[in-house]
């Protein structure tokens, strides 16, 4: 077939690999039962007052969308005490990143951003043109905010945090986010991207709408699919000055957002047993499983979100058919850079507990018993 050529920025971009889909496993290894782990989502499932509002609402979804979003952003702006001028609504946080380099990235533009974190900083940026600087996370998987800082030059015009950060759940404090941001040239723009904020239990973790007020261009993602467990319907939302907003909100499509996900979005926002639920669910898995994995010799990178990344001391590539066999869906180390560490998310207590006990029978199997640490 002949087509005109591609735009040669695509040629470096390669595919998203998702997690893998439970259909899909249930498939191929004739499994009644499968327990996904791999992509961080909610294992109580979406909060039933978004439900509900859903199952009511079915009959409307013969009229667009309001493509303002209006009532979902009206409780926003009751819950966060910020203005409906200072918020975009995207179709998962995901459209929202792409937005953003739509709106400021031109070919050759650059961005800083650290490794490994999440992938689509990356993919936003290339799809523009735009160029990619990596600063590798510190040994102990910390940010290197100096490092950052010092690749920072006059094309930068993002530079994106994910808080805590993905893989490795780590985080930066509020202070050194604080600094961070004031060291900056005053043109570039600090993405952070919190999609895991509501699972951050410790006291110094940001209140990243204080650093808003600070003057420093600033946009702070949040998203609809982790701890509302409303990834499906895929709703995100973006907080940032008006000026900010308003120039994203030119290369937004009218109806980004489906009617549904608006809907669930505004309800799940109300549900606060929900949130206290599939948080307090997270704490639980977190002392269990450091508990478990403790047994093995094996301890995870400290995590503020409902996920865990961990060295496991053989090759993720090897264990992954193994928990597939066993029915449970994990994340390989390898994407990320670290061949030997996976990434879990937490699941329900009993599905944490048979997490656990496949990685022992995994780790067996391949030879690694007992008493050979897997960490560092
Ligand atoms: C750090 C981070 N940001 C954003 C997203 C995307 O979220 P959404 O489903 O809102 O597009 C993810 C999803 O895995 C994520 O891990």
């Amino acid at each position: 077939m002949d087509l005109p050529p591609k735009r040669e920025c695509l040629e470096e971009i390669k595919p998203y690999v998702p997690g893998k889909p439970v259909e899909e496993v249930k498939r191929e290894y004739n499994l009644e039962e499968v327990i996904k782990l791999a992509s961080n989502e909610n294992p109580l499932g979406p909060s039933p007052r978004a439900q509900e509002a859903m199952r009511e609402s079915v009959e409307e979804v013969s009229f667009y969308p309001d493509g303002n979003c209006y009532r979902l952003k009206r409780i926003l702006t009751r819950r966060m005490g910020v203005d409906q001028e200072e918020l975009i609504i995207g179709n998962g946080s995901d459209e929202l990143l792409k937005l953003l380099a739509e709106t400021y990235i031109n070919p050759g533009d650059e961005a800083v951003m650290p490794q490994p974190s999440f992938s689509e900083y990356d993919f936003a940026m290339k799809v523009m043109g735009g160029i990619s600087r990596f600063v590798p996370l510190r040994s102990d998987f910390e940010y290197d905010l100096e490092a950052m800082l010092e690749a920072v030059n006059e094309r930068t015009r993002l530079v994106f945090l994910c808080n805590p950060n993905n893989p490795t759940g780590t985080f930066v404090n509020h202070r050194n986010l604080s600094n961070f941001i004031k060291k900056l040239p005053r043109g570039v723009i600090v993405v952070v991207d919190e999609a895991y904020c509501e699972y951050a239990s410790d006291p110094y973790f940001p209140h990243s709408l204080e650093l808003l007020e600070g003057g420093h261009p600033l946009l702070v993602l949040r998203t609809f699919s982790k701890i509302y467990g409303l990834a499906g319907l895929r709703i995100g939302y973006g907080i940032g000055s008006k000026q900010l907003i308003a120039d994203m909100q030119r290369v937004r499509e009218p109806f980004n957002v489906n009617y549904m996900a608006q809907v669930a979005a505004a309800a799940a926002l109300e549900d606060d047993l929900h949130l206290a639920r599939s948080r307090n669910l997270v704490e639980e898995g977190r002392r269990q499983v450091a508990l478990g994995l403790e047994e093995m010799g094996l301890y995870p990178v400290p995590s503020q979100a409902n996920f865990f990344f961990v060295n496991i001391g053989v090759d993720s590539r090897e264990a992954f058919p193994l928990f597939l066999k066993r029915g449970i869906v994990i994340r390989t180390g390898d994407i990320f850079g670290y061949p030997n560490y996976i990434r879990v998310n937490f699941g329900t207590l009993e599905q944490n507990q048979l997490f656990l006990d496949a990685l022992k029978e995994v780790r067996e199997e391949l030879g690694v018993g007992e008493g050979s640490p897997g960490s560092g």
